[in-house]
């Protein structure tokens, strides 16, 4: 499998139809044109392709507050359960971990599958945002973090 930067309007339509047609979007209302949306610019979108087609797609932003944050993470429905998912973390944690010591990721309260796979990998939960994008459903903020910011810093500098 291959993952790659992509800001091809066809791919990008691609990836915001894996979304709108699966939960946890779907359960939060999310629609196609949402989905688009929160694909555009200034996130970076890396897709990873199974014989030229997209397998699944992870989404970063890499400034503000909470730089070095995965906004989404999606594999096409036929092909979950596979380890698309894992490498596409790794993919994003390689990257996000080279520039600071942080990496942030929201999961919704209701998406234990999800949970589970992110415990797994190393985060932990960093915060609690409740009735975040809809009433009677949380937000649980999470973690991944090699250390303090300015143990970074001076690693960085030396
Ligand atoms: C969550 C998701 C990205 C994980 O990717 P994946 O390629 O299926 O995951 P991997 O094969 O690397 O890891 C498997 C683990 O993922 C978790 N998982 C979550 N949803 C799953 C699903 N529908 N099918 C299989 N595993 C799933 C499980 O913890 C599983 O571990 P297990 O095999 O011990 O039960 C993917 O299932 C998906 O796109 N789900 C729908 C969209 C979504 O919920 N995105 C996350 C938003 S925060």
């Amino acid at each position: 499998m291959r993952i790659s930067r992509t800001r091809k309007p066809a791919d990008l339509r691609v990836c915001a139809g894996y979304m709108a047609a699966t939960d946890p979007w779907v359960r939060l209302g999310r629609t196609y044109r949402d989905c688009l949306a929160a694909l555009r610019a200034p996130r970076e979108v890396y897709a990873a392709r199974e014989k030229g087609a997209i397998a699944g797609f992870i989404v970063l932003q890499t400034y503000g507050v909470l730089n070095g944050y995965i906004q989404t993470v999606c594999v096409a429905p036929g092909l979950r359960g596979r380890g698309v998912g894992t490498e596409l973390v790794r993919f994003a944690e390689k990257r996000i971990l080279s520039k600071g010591p942080n990496v942030f990721m929201c999961v919704s309260s209701f998406n234990l599958g999800a949970r589970k796979l992110y415990e797994r990998l190393g985060y932990e939960r960093a915060g609690l945002l409740k009735n975040f994008i809809i009433r009677g459903e949380d937000e649980l903020l999470l973690r991944k973090t090699t250390g303090p910011r300015s143990e970074f810093a001076r690693k960085a500098r030396n």
